[in-house]
């Protein structure tokens, strides 16, 4: 008995279904070129795509080994199955589960391959027996969402690629769908972190990105903070000094705040 990895958890094997995963695992994961051809011929009407729940006893005559579990994958990564398979070129409403011709199918097929990889090294990495080391499903890292990079990651490239508007479009879209689910992080650090690199060379989308974090955070004294950082390399102190003061309306003792004022005091009284 062993257990092993499948797209909905952990299964344990008997020595004999272990044989033939292991025969699976060998077979069903070779590139899918030598397969099938990537934009094979339109099925004929008499082989329409087995539904997923069809009966093994369908499948008999070619020995079929298990098929990751698509429900799973459909709740791991928060979509439905037109995510990875295209319509079918004959029958409308229908999927063509066969075809390759999307290509997030064949991330999928690594990604299965992927983490089987993962699942195979963890027992030696953590010094457990297989049976009660952790196991790594797609779940793990998708969390119920396609693009598993953490937030301030996917928005930075965001403002990079689309620009700001968009960006921030974006941002207002995943919070509206995820919010509260254990999916992405919306606390006010997220825009924070995103700010906080941009603020030297993008000072005005800097001040963009606070304002929208003050708009669903408005105690947040650390954004006031970060907009008069971004007010000062615009030079305009008299803006800073006063987004600063907002700040420690908020919290009298944020010592960031109490230290940039003094100092920025200091320095416009200083200046001519
Ligand atoms: C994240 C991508 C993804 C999602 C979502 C997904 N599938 Fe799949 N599906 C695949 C991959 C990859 C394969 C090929 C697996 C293999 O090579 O054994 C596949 C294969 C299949 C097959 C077998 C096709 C054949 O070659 O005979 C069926 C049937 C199927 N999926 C049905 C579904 C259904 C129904 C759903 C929704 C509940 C779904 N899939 C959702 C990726 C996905
Ligand atoms: C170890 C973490 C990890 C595991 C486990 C994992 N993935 Fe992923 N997956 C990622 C990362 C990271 C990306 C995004 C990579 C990028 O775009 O740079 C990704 C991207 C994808 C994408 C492409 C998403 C898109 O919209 O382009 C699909 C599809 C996908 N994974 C399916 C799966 C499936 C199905 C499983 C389970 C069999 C799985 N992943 C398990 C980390 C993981």
């Amino acid at each position: 008995m062993r257990t092993v990895w499948t797209a909905q958890g952990p299964r344990v094997l008997t020595a004999s279904a272990l044989a033939a995963a292991l025969v699976w695992a060998a077979l069903a994961w070779a590139p899918v070129s030598a397969q099938e051809p990537a934009a094979g011929p339109a099925a004929p009407a008499s082989a329409r795509p087995p539904v997923p729940s069809a009966a093994p006893a369908a499948q008999a005559a070619v020995p079929r080994m298990p098929r990751p579990n698509m429900q799973a994958m459909n709740e791991a990564l928060g979509v439905t199955c037109a995510y990875c398979h295209v319509p079918h070129a004959r029958f409308k409403d229908e999927l063509d589960f066969k075809s390759e011709a999307n290509p997030k199918k064949r991330v999928a097929r690594m990604m299965v391959a992927m983490t089987a990889d993962i699942n195979a090294a963890i027992p030696a990495a953590v010094l457990k027996a297989s049976a009660e080391a952790t196991t790594v499903t797609c779940l793990t890292c998708h969390r119920g969402v396609a693009d598993p990079r953490p937030l301030p990651e996917i928005l930075t490239h965001a403002i990079e690629d689309e620009g700001l508007d968009d960006a921030l479009a974006r941002y207002r879209a995943l919070r509206a769908r995820y919010f509260g689910k254990d999916a992405y992080d919306f606390s006010q650090a997220t825009l924070l972190a995103v700010a906080q690199k941009m603020v030297e060379r993008d000072p005005e989308g800097a001040l963009s990105l606070m304002r929208v974090n003050l708009e669903f955070y408005p105690a947040s004294a650390d954004s006031y903070v970060m907009m008069a950082v971004a007010e000062t390399r615009r030079l305009d102190d008299r803006a800073a000094i006063v987004h600063l003061e907002k700040a420690l309306a908020i919290d009298p003792r944020h010592s960031l705040a109490l230290g940039y004022l003094e100092q920025l005091k200091q320095f416009t009284k200083r200046r001519p």
